[in-house]
């Protein structure tokens, strides 16, 4: 901390249609109104981040800003009968570092129905290794269960292996004794993904094309789909008898280009998944999973830790896809 009652932050600011970043050091009375403040340890560097830090996509409404969609820490003041001084915390989603300020400050001031008790056995460092692109694949391999995958079923699919969602999707599914293909643009991180417990390694290249038929040789009994685009419309043609896609990301494109034939001739399953507004039941029992089920030595091989002053930088690598795992920030470095 820098001073009583003040703290540094990242601040983005807009002038003629350009976002500027660069560390502030703010007083507490600037913080946005909410029932719990919170000292930050570490917040972490998403996808999304990188289009806030790039002013793209018109996701913060006002500037100043400080972006970070996530953050762990430990609360410092509360208001609420739920929190007490000294609890550690998680903070993904609820739209904080979006139209709320976020995660890349020594401190936050917020809901405290936005808040998870940070379960037993992770740390702050853990929670942001994981941070929200961990948390929405955890999501997602619930999202496969509840629809009846079952590691007896086949080989499950990862796309964006590389990345911070399929890395983690990869890392639990294996855990969890699925047979797992990782799908990636990179194959020199090959080595890296058969660590985190893929079998096979796929070249993205193969899913890149809109398939000129409804349906595909069956090959999926499920799949964990970063990427979206073409590469979504190739999973659906190619999933098994009864398979399901969890639909978690959009980095290779938005568009959906499919038919509903293997919906109605093998009954596959597209199921969306949202980190953002998702209920706190089900947040409770991600964070209680991503404890027990993500083998600490594959966060730790996942991760790398930045202070605040490298993210400017850092923004537009992850939206051309040049980070590989996990970026943690350090706030207080
Ligand atoms: N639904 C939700 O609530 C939610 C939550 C978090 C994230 N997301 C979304 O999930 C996606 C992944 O997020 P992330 O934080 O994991 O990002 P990330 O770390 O940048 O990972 C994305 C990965 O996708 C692959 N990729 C990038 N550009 C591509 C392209 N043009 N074509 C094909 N593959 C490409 C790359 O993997 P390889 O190098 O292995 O090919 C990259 O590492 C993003 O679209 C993000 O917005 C959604």
């Amino acid at each position: 901390m820098t001073g009583e009652g003040t703290f540094n932050a990242l601040v983005l600011d807009q002038t003629d249609d350009k976002v500027t970043a660069s560390i502030k050091r703010l007083d507490e009375a600037a913080l946005p109104d909410g029932d719990v403040t919170v000292d930050i340890a570490y917040s972490t560097l998403n996808y999304k981040d990188g289009m806030v830090l790039g002013g793209i996509g018109r996701l913060v409404r006002d500037y100043p800003h400080v972006p970070g969609i996530d953050f762990a820490g430990v609360v410092s003041s509360s208001d609420s009968p739920d929190y007490s001084v000294g609890d550690p915390v998680v903070l993904t989603g609820w739209r904080v570092g979006e139209i709320h300020w976020g995660g890349y400050a020594q401190k936050a001031r917020v809901q405290s129905q936005w808040l998870t008790p940070l379960p037993a056995g992770l740390t702050a460092q853990h929670a942001m290794a994981l941070g929200t692109a961990g948390f929405t694949a955890m999501l997602a391999v619930m999202a496969l269960e509840h629809a009846g995958l079952t590691p007896d079923q086949g080989q499950v699919l990862v796309t964006g292996a590389n990345g911070g969602v399929g890395g983690v999707a990869v890392s639990i599914l294996a855990k969890l004794g699925y047979d797992v293909a990782a799908s990636t643009g990179r194959p020199e991180h090959s080595d890296h993904l058969r660590a985190l417990g893929a079998s096979e390694i796929i070249d993205r290249a193969e899913l890149a094309t809109v398939p000129d038929r409804p349906m595909l040789k069956e090959r999926w009994a499920g799949a964990v789909d970063a990427v979206g685009g073409a590469t979504l419309s190739s999973i659906i043609a190619q999933l098994k008898y009864g398979g399901s896609v969890a639909a978690c990301g959009l980095a290779g494109g938005s568009k959906l280009d499919s038919t509903n034939i293997p919906f109605l001739l093998r009954g596959v399953n597209l199921l969306g998944i949202d980190s953002v507004m998702c209920p706190a039941d089900r947040r409770m029992e991600a964070w209680a999973r991503l404890a027990r089920e993500v083998p600490r030595e594959n966060l730790e091989s996942l991760t790398e830790i930045v202070p605040l002053a490298a993210l400017p930088e850092l923004g537009p690598k992850i939206l051309k896809g040049e980070i590989r795992g996990r970026i943690v920030v350090d706030v207080n470095r």
